[in-house]
């Protein structure tokens, strides 16, 4: 989604801002630009496409200011365009700003606006906040003060970053529902709306709240929060380096990220069991009345909501309560039934992402009592919810999520356990589980020792269109996940079914040469999956077993033994094989592993 930078400082601001915006190019953007500001002007450069055409303006032009906004943009309002790019002036040219998030009112604005006599160079809901500004101002001549009434009159989200001819060494920052972080260091103060885009300056970062402001100078810093009230900034310390978001010896993001997942979850674990008890204080010390709890929801977006899926199969079978997962964008709408005695758990890598920040807020509002798992430290996500657990992914900068997924699977099922026992439930087979939660990084890492055989096995999408992936029960998620990693690096069409759902209908698109990967890891159900797989032979699929069953191999096309395991933990290691399935499927069709198209990293809007 888009990027922003800001800096303000003694030394010339653009190799930060052009930094910044390299760093946030994972993010997914179709257009960027700069505004340079002194006392005597602004300097605005902008262009449709990559950085490095932004570059290539920026070539030929002396521009040593020492203040100065950037902004990457991933088209919402108004289509790719050099005009639609960031930074947007008031037409006087005294003001610029950049904006991620979406100002819902827009429309009814911009008429205003016009009528006041205003023109309008671009299709954007960001325009007319600068207009805005420019109206306030030209009655107030305060900068902060038409901000506030500017703020006023928004409806929607914002991350904003302003700069002015009235005030050229100052930026102004806002944030309501979008994220922004500030930082210093002794040649200037700077915000970014992530922090892969300041980790070379500081690992001191200061996320903004909701409807916070921030007035930036070169030596100073003053932060406001919605009340108006000035705050004392509380930095937090970022805990990884800039080596950790680059991609280091491998090919791409999402092979590094496949590879990181022994340590991701080794981190996400970490500290969670003393001896063979589970320790997550984080619940312990909620409020709740466990005892009235009568409902869990689990929400989520994608991947994440994957991961969900997971947890309720896991949850049904421990637990015997009313429970369910649900994607953020369907609870948001459906009127739930939820209200004080019911526990709603939001995941989400970024914690940004629009739909799950606005089920969150709706459990909220009906008093349920809010968990958020995340994997970003002060996310919007994160700071709303009474409790937040932690996954210890680190930064996941390839757009197709790997080790944010296996370790929101790992730090599920503790989760459930976990509240399994504030249920009053014994978790079936806990010893096992949790001895083998413990291996977990060694299991994962035996995994990855399967990479050249998967990588063979995608040679068989190689002239295909189509793949199917079945599994039953605890084996269901992990067919989803994989054919949403093979649609969205690949752009083979994949689908998943439960197994005893094919021949009710997409068993018809079976024939000669159809790949079908089949997960058996379930030992209660294995041989029902195996019946299943035989129906699809029977039409011609070529198929692929993950099983870690004893199911004699010669019936089959290709069987893939995942390392022992309980079978409650099977589906962390199947998935892995899936991830390296369709990453070798989306290399050998010479796709953008990294920046699959129509995809953006964190979608922070509906
Ligand atoms: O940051 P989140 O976990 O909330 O993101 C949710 C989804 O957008 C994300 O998982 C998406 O489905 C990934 N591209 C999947 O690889």
């Amino acid at each position: 989604m888009c990027g922003i930078t800001g800096f303000t400082g003694s030394e010339s601001a653009l190799p930060f801002l052009m930094q910044g915006l390299s760093r946030l190019e994972y993010r997914g953007y179709d257009s960027a630009g700069v505004t340079l500001i002194s006392p005597q002007g602004l300097e605005t450069l902008k262009t449709k496409g990559r950085l490095s055409e932004l570059e290539e303006l920026l070539k030929s032009r002396t521009l040593n200011q020492c203040a100065g906004i950037g902004h990457t943009r991933w088209a919402t309002h108004g289509v790719p365009s050099n005009l639609n790019a960031h930074p947007h002036e008031n037409e006087a040219e005294t003001i610029s700003l950049v904006h991620n998030g979406i100002i819902e009112n827009y429309a009814e604005l911009k008429e205003d606006l016009i009528h006041a006599g205003y023109h309008f160079q671009s299709d954007t809901d960001s325009e007319v906040i600068v207009q805005l500004l420019d109206y306030y101002y030209k009655s107030e001549q305060n900068m902060f003060t038409a901000l506030k009434k500017t703020l006023k009159m928004l409806r929607g989200s914002w991350a904003l970053c302003i700069v002015s001819v009235y005030e050229p060494d100052t930026l102004y920052v806002a944030k309501k529902e979008s994220p922004m972080i500030i930082g210093q260091y002794e040649k200037g103060t700077f915000c970014a709306s992530d922090a892969p885009a300041v980790l070379s300056y500081t690992k001191d970062i200061l996320p903004l709240a909701d409807g916070d402001m921030a007035v930036l100078r070169p030596n100073s810093l003053q932060v406001y929060n919605a009340a108006g009230k000035k705050m004392q900034p509380a930095f937090i310390h970022f805990p990884y380096d800039v080596q950790a978001a680059q991609k280091g010896g491998y090919d791409s993001f999402m092979m590094k990220e496949i590879y990181e997942q022994p340590k991701a979850v080794r981190e996400t674990l970490r500290g969670r069991f003393r001896g063979m008890k589970i320790y997550m204080p984080e619940i312990d010390e909620l409020k709740t009345d466990w005892q009235n709890v009568n409902r869990i929801v689990l929400i989520a977006c994608g991947t994440a909501y994957h991961a969900c899926i997971y947890a309720d199969t896991l949850l049904k079978r421990d637990a015997r309560i009313m429970s369910y997962a649900q994607p953020a964008s369907e609870f948001r709408y459906c009127s739930p039934n939820v209200d004080e005695h019911t526990v709603c758990i939001f995941v989400s890598q970024s914690g940004e992402t629009a739909d799950t920040i606005a089920a969150m807020k709706l459990a909220k509002a009906k008093h349920c009592t809010t968990i958020a798992m995340t994997n970003v430290l002060g996310s919007s996500l994160a700071r709303q919810t009474d409790t937040v657990v932690y996954t210890g992914a680190g930064p996941e900068i390839a757009v197709a999520s790997t080790k944010a997924y296996t370790t929101q699977l790992v730090l599920l099922h503790v989760l459930m356990m976990k509240i399994s026992e504030k249920l009053g439930y014994k978790p079936k087979n806990i010893t096992r589980r949790i001895r083998d939660l413990k291996r977990m990084p060694e299991i994962i890492e035996e995994t990855l020792g399967y990479r050249d055989q998967m990588k063979e096995l995608a040679h068989m999408l190689k002239d295909q269109r189509d793949a199917y992936f079945i599994g039953r029960q605890l084996d269901y998620p992990t067919a989803l996940e994989g054919a949403l990693k093979l649609k969205e690096i690949s752009y083979v069409h994949a689908d998943a079914y439960y197994g005893g759902e094919l021949k009710h209908g997409p068993i018809a698109l079976i024939e000669k040469n159809t790949v079908v990967v089949a997960l058996a890891t379930q030992p209660d159900i294995a041989a029902k999956t195996i019946s299943n797989i035989e129906e699809t032979i029977a039409r011609g699929a070529n198929v692929i077993l993950v099983t870690d069953q004893n199911i004699p191999a010669e019936k089959f096309h290709h069987v893939l033994r995942i390392p022992d395991a309980a079978p409650e933990l099977a589906n962390i290691t199947s998935v892995v094989l899936l991830q390296l399935f369709a990453y070798f499927a989306a290399e050998e069709k010479g796709c953008d592993i990294d920046k699959p198209r129509n995809l953006a990293k964190s979608v922070t809007v509906e």
